[in-house]
């Protein structure tokens, strides 16, 4: 990366940012995931590991939940916007220069980021909990370059119209702009109560509703049909799932609060919009998989298919229970219960992980020009991720209903920590399974780099069969 840094920008072949925010990204899935593992062996065995102050649950839960969002989730989002927005363009990433340096600041802001989440400098905000220096320092030095890079290579694209997904990117990414700007707010103003709680989770919901969910839902409308060689079912349903998505998902925070002392009108409107969530999570659901059509053998076949798909096929049990678990008459009983926690893995392990992770699988072969080095390596990497994530999320479900239940009938706390206790152990292997595929990826994709097949000119990874 080094040589890079300082080298002019003809002299940065194509792809060496999308390249190295890939297996920046890898190496954060591990970490946040292997931190994670650690987490919840603390939650299963309360006894272990109770003598050091920095590795707290306290603080460690924090720092797992910025590694993997901001590490592997939108380290993954940045490599992938970096290699197909040029692609959908006809034309090169804005600067790879600027790439390159984004992605050397991006690794060291969050790595000084968890440090002080680690020694328990934080907001306390949950999703926001970095201290206003960090937050400045991920604006200007993290977002706001990718942005412009992004943005640039759109408006220097050599094509006519903008392709779904490249709306998906630009807009998503502008938007964080301002969703971060406004949601750490109450930090410089020092808002506390309700407002600050209120502030709080509208950054929360809309980082994932207008961030996470539209990117890996624009990474999905480029892998099928570039892959399938089918062309989208619908672009206008693509955006009809693009505006909607706008209208509905950026406006009901109030439903994470709906047990708080919030005007009943807000969380009315909040509940209401979170059930019209509906209309561009089925919009986008029946676009892709109508996509599909003729190329079923695929979802078996083919790498990135196999984990776009289930990605997509996740995101219908994420987006029923959104917009039914977001309701008062299902909210007073699985708020603040590990049935949230199960939702929010449902959402970032399951569905966006998935999507992510083909977007990375794909990329690494286009742009090296090498055919992935093992069938049999990601298949194992595949089923340990959704074995493991499938057992995560049961578990924590069934935990969930049994912490409401015992919320309910005033059940004394020590029966429910213990009517819970096999359910937090299965989790805790369920996420040690994610997290032991992960290193295989690693070593898969190093591999591909070093020996996977080279592609002649014009050939596609899909074109080609697998090795081994
Ligand atoms: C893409 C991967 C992952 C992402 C983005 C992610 C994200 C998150 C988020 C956002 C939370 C807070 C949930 C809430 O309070 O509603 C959380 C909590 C947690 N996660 Fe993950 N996670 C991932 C993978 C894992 C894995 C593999 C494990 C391993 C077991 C794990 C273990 C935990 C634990 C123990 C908590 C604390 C739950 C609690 O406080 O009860 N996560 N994670």
């Amino acid at each position: 990366m080094i040589k890079y840094l300082f080298a002019k920008e003809k002299n940065i072949p194509g792809g060496t940012a999308a390249i190295f925010f890939s297996f920046s990204a890898i190496m954060w899935f591990i970490i946040g995931t292997g931190i994670g593992s650690f987490n919840a062996a603390k939650l299963a065995f309360p006894d272990w590991f109770t003598h050091s102050y920095a590795l707290q649950f306290g603080h460690m839960r924090q720092v797992h939940v910025h590694a993997v969002i901001f590490g592997w989730i939108a380290g993954a989002f940045a490599a992938s916007a970096m290699y197909v927005v040029p692609a959908l363009g006809n034309t090169k990433l804005w600067s790879e220069k600027l790439g390159v340096w984004n992605c050397l600041l991006w690794n060291v802001g969050l790595a000084l980021g968890l440090a002080t989440l680690w020694f328990g400098m934080t907001s306390g905000r949950e999703y926001s909990d970095f201290i206003w220096p960090i937050d400045i320092y991920i604006a200007l030095c993290m977002v706001l370059p990718l942005f412009i890079n992004i943005f640039m290579s759109i408006v220097t694209r050599r094509t006519q119209g903008i392709y779904t997904t490249n709306w998906f990117f630009a807009g998503s990414f502008f938007m964080l702009i301002i969703v971060f700007l406004i949601g750490n707010l109450p930090e410089f103003f020092h808002l506390t109560g309700l407002n600050e709680a209120y502030m709080t989770w509208w950054f929360a919901h809309n980082v994932l509703g207008l961030l996470i969910t539209p990117v890996a839902a624009a990474i999905t409308y480029y892998i099928v049909p570039k892959v399938t060689g089918n062309p989208l079912y619908s672009h206008r349903v693509g955006h009809l799932h693009f505006w909607s998505i706008v209208v509905f998902y950026s406006t009901p925070a109030a439903h994470h609060l709906m047990s708080s002392p919030l005007p009943e009108w807000l969380k009315s409107f909040a509940s209401v919009e979170g059930v019209l969530i509906l209309v561009p999570a089925v919009a986008y659901v029946c676009n892709i998989l109508l996509t599909m059509q003729g190329k079923w053998a695929m979802f078996v076949e083919n790498v990135e298919i196999k984990y776009t798909i289930t990605g997509v096929l996740l995101a219908i049990p994420l987006n029923m229970q959104g917009g039914f678990q977001q309701t008062r008459a299902i909210n007073w009983y699985v708020h603040g219960t590990g049935w949230i926690v199960a939702h929010a893995h449902l959402a970032l392990l399951g569905f966006s992980t998935f999507a992510e992770a083909a977007a990375v699988y794909y990329g690494v072969q286009t742009l090296l020009r090498r055919k992935l080095y093992s069938l049999s390596l990601a298949n194992f990497h595949f089923w340990m991720l959704l074995i493991g994530f499938s057992l995560y999320w049961v578990s924590m479900t069934i935990a969930g209903l049994i912490q409401g239940a015992g919320k309910i009938y005033e059940v004394p706390y020590m029966d429910i920590v213990i009517a819970e206790h096999p359910y937090m152990i299965v989790r805790w292997l369920g996420g040690t399974m994610v997290f032991l595929g992960n290193i295989v990826w690693l070593w898969n994709m190093y591999m591909t780099v070093k020996q996977g097949e080279k592609l002649a000119p014009g050939v596609q990874p899909q074109d080609v069969a697998y090795a081994r």
